[in-house]
């Protein structure tokens, strides 16, 4: 059976005894696809195997998220699975590991009282010392403790694409919005250090990773409490001069750190690519008040402004939650009438769901579950065919392809990201290698997909000159985020 998140395996030693294979699930964010591949590195450093069939593993591990009640139930549901098998084999070691553990600790030895260990989200570097400690027959472990000093030191990139790397800047959030259980589970924002990180990316470089995704609750707050002068733009700078780093993005930005000096960053960094994710959440000022997202309508509007005006070529995808406590007609259509104003690519929209514990919990949650999906579907709808439209734009253009693989649709055809991140598909020949640069030119589109042919010679890895890159016109101005979500949100 393939996991929801594939880590990379080939790499590993073969056949490890029975009692050190692992088999992960991971649920949730990129942050979490991330902690589950440091976890795997802490565990194949002591002799364990990944194996994507539970069956054949001993240790069975589940990294969850906690941001809406469905993402919580699915992933407790999936444990509960293992329940007999766990009666008849009582050496098996169960976990459940990240954001629920963090947010409901105690309280799930209690639901699941076969479960071996609950570790959160500032404890996972004791992964191994905890499987050990279950084995030499202690009760079960909760190490959910927020203020212990999370090490690790990353030696490799696990991660299911050898070219690319999640790479952690910050954790946690200081943030206060109202329906977000993140500050719960994650604790306070911590910066990485600068050379830490960049050294990180070197030996990442070294091993042939090409493409960057910096990861952060608010990554674009990243260097609070780092000192003076340090943000975002002071690690965007360094990575400029790191060889074999050719596209960097990162996420998830909130609008109020999109400040001046990070734009120009952005822009005058030719490995930055033309991405943003910069969720809004609500086009109404009551409902982002209530929120307390600390920011209204045209301060977001403005900020968008700002940066197309330097990034011509900014492919921005935004997030909205509808059917928050209280919100009316009125304020629902503030936000689809942002859909138009903030000529947004894509977004992605979840219905209001209460999380005990936040401060919106308290509020009644007022707004139906039917009118919560009209809303979604009817403001999803918007953003689709403002993609759409935007996207037709394409035609014509030449795009830096980063090659993934053959396409799942069609075997005759490979697929790949622009620098926007959209998907690209494009005639295959066998000289395409994963991970290697393509140039199409863009012939047809559908709502998220650029279709094209190559230009130049098959194998030839053209990595565009940064000049080309940015010249307005030159590639995807305006591309739409295909219509899927990241997994597991
Ligand atoms: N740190 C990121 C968001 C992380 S959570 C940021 O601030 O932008 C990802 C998305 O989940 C949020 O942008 C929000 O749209 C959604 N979300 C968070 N809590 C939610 C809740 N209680 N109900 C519905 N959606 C929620
Ligand atoms: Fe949650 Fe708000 Fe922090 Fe994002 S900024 S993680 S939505 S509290
Ligand atoms: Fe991520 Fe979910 Fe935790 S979105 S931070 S895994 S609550």
């Amino acid at each position: 059976m393939k996991p929801p998140y594939p880590m990379l395996v080939d790499t590993l030693p073969e056949a490890a005894p029975r009692e050190r294979r692992v088999y992960f699930e991971v649920f949730g964010c990129q942050m979490n696809k991330l902690d589950s591949e440091l976890m795997l590195e802490s565990l194949v450093a002591r002799g364990y195997q990944l194996t994507h069939d539970s069956d054949e593993a001993s240790v069975i591990l589940y990294n969850t998220c906690s941001i809406r009640e469905h993402a919580e139930e699915r992933a407790i549901s999936r444990l509960q699975t293992f329940r007999k098998r766990k009666e008849s084999e009582p050496d098996l070691v169960l976990g459940l590991l990240g954001c629920v553990a963090q947010h409901k600790e105690a309280e799930l030895f209690k639901r699941m009282p076969y479960l071996d260990m609950v570790v959160g989200t500032r404890e996972f570097d004791q992964l191994p010392e905890l499987i050990d400690a279950v084995r030499a027959g202690d009760e079960p472990r909760l190490a959910t403790e927020m203020d212990s000093p999370l090490v690790f030191s990353r030696r490799r990139n696990l991660g299911p694409q050898p070219w690319h790397a999640y790479v952690s800047v910050m954790r946690g959030c200081d943030m206060v919005c109202t329906y977000c259980i993140v500050p719960t589970t994650r604790g306070k924002e911590v910066s990485r250090p600068p050379e830490v990180i960049l050294d990180e990316i070197r030996r990442l470089a070294g091993d042939g990773v090409r493409e960057l995704t910096l990861l952060g609750q608010t990554v674009n707050s990243y260097g609070k409490r780092l000192g003076p002068g340090i943000g975002l733009d002071t690690l965007l700078r360094g990575i400029e001069e790191i060889n074999g780093i050719e596209r960097v993005r990162f996420i998830t930005s909130h609008p109020r750190f999109m400040r001046p000096k990070l734009i120009d960053a952005m822009a005058e960094c030719s490995k930055v690519t033309d991405f943003l994710h910069l969720p809004v959440q609500s086009g109404s000022n009551a409902v982002l008040a209530r929120m307390k997202r600390t920011y209204d309508r045209d301060f977001y509007l403005k900020v968008i402004e700002r940066l197309r005006d330097k990034m011509p070529n900014l492919h921005l995808l935004t997030d909205f939650i509808v059917g928050f406590p209280g919100e009316t007609e009125a304020e629902f259509e503030e936000s689809m009438s942002l859909v138009d104003a903030a000529d947004f690519d894509y977004g992605y929209v979840f219905m209001y769901s209460p999380r005990p514990g936040t401060v919106s919990h308290r509020l009644a949650d007022d707004i139906a579950e039917e009118e919560k999906k009209r809303r979604l579907h009817t403001i999803l709808h918007a953003l689709e065919e403002n993609g759409r439209r935007r996207n037709l734009d394409s035609i014509g253009r030449r795009v830096e392809v980063l090659v993934e693989g053959v396409s799942k649709f069609d075997a005759s055809r490979m697929a790949g990201r622009a620098r926007d991140f959209r998907m690209v598909v494009f005639p295959a020949s066998p000289l395409d290698r994963p991970g290697s640069f393509v140039e199409v030119e863009v012939e047809s589109t559908t709502a998220g997909t650029l279709l094209g042919r190559r230009i130049g010679p098959p194998g030839s890895d053209p990595v565009m000159p940064p000049t080309v890159r940015r010249a307005p016109g030159s590639g995807v101005p305006s591309e739409p985020q295909p219509p899927r979500r990241p997994a597991g949100i």
